[in-house]
């Protein structure tokens, strides 16, 4: 399903009334089992996206599915607690439909973690890694269907989706907190299962260092809209095949938890100086 700027103007409407005068900067997206930050914001207005004119509910596990909006380290954040995935039965307009609304209440900024699966085998499960690029060849665009010139053009440029100054500021900010920060690339794969092993040998073969079910949809439309990005990820597993073992949802969420205080600091960290 396509939606119309009026639509889009619709669901910012109604947000702008419960927010007051409130204007979030920085909109943030918060992954599998990560949706702990988002309690941590300091006066907080929530809002369930059922109650949001045309959102969707988000279904999957560690996700909530709410905005929260309020200050985190002094910034004004928008904070998806859950994000729609694709593998839900969403379109991905729909999938992208909040960073849109986000970027007409004026975020310019995008702050996106997910759990993915590690691909890459000089690491770990457990380690954090900046995404400096993705690989999304298999699936349609986002933008798909009629533009939208009040978002951006046609054909965008999508040379530096992962914004270079913040990535510049996350390696920065990491290793002032001593946290080892791996950089790569991100390789979505549709899901919901998870990839076999011949699909992890096939994503390293192309250049991913991660493999993982979200993120690049919504990167693609906040490049599209002028938004900057960073994307951090938490490796909550090898990827399918690396270990002799199978892979499951348990397990991405028990590493979540694990990586919580690592995770929200660096992320902190880097909110201080955006
Ligand atoms: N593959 C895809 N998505 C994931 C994984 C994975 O191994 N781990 C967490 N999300």
């Amino acid at each position: 399903m396509e939606f119309t700027m009026e639509q889009y103007r619709e669901s910012a409407g109604f947000l702008r009334e419960r927010l007051g005068d409130f204007a979030p900067k920085i909109a943030m997206v918060l992954g599998s089992g990560l949706g702990y930050l988002g309690d941590q914001v300091e006066r907080p207005i929530f809002v369930d996206y059922r109650d949001i004119p045309h959102f969707k509910a988000s279904t999957a596990p560690g996700h909530k599915g709410r905005l929260v909006f309020g200050f985190l380290e002094g910034q004004p954040v928008a904070v998806m607690q859950g994000r729609m995935h694709h593998y839900e039965g969403y379109s991905y307009e729909e999938v992208t439909y909040a960073v849109r609304v986000l970027r007409l209440l004026g975020c310019e900024t995008l702050v996106v973690t997910n759990a993915a699966g590690c691909v890459n085998t000089s690491w770990q499960a457990g380690d954090l890694m900046l995404i400096t690029d993705h690989i999304k060849l298999f699936s349609v665009s986002p933008l798909r269907g009629e533009n939208l010139p009040e978002f951006g053009t046609r054909f965008p440029d999508a040379s530096r989706l992962y914004t270079p100054r913040l990535q510049e500021l996350a390696r920065e900010t990491a290793a002032e907190l001593g946290i080892p920060l791996r950089e790569g690339v991100y390789f979505y794969c549709y899901g919901p299962q998870y990839e076999t092993p011949a699909e992890v040998r096939a994503a390293r073969i192309l250049g991913g260092d991660a493999v993982g079910m979200s993120t690049a949809p919504e990167v693609v439309a906040a490049g599209h809209c002028g938004m900057e990005v960073l994307g951090l990820t938490l490796l909550s597993n090898m990827a399918a095949g690396i270990l002799d073992q199978p892979l499951s949802e348990q397990e991405v969420l028990d590493a979540a938890e694990a990586a919580r205080e690592k995770f929200s600091g660096l992320i902190r960290a880097c909110l201080r100086k955006m």
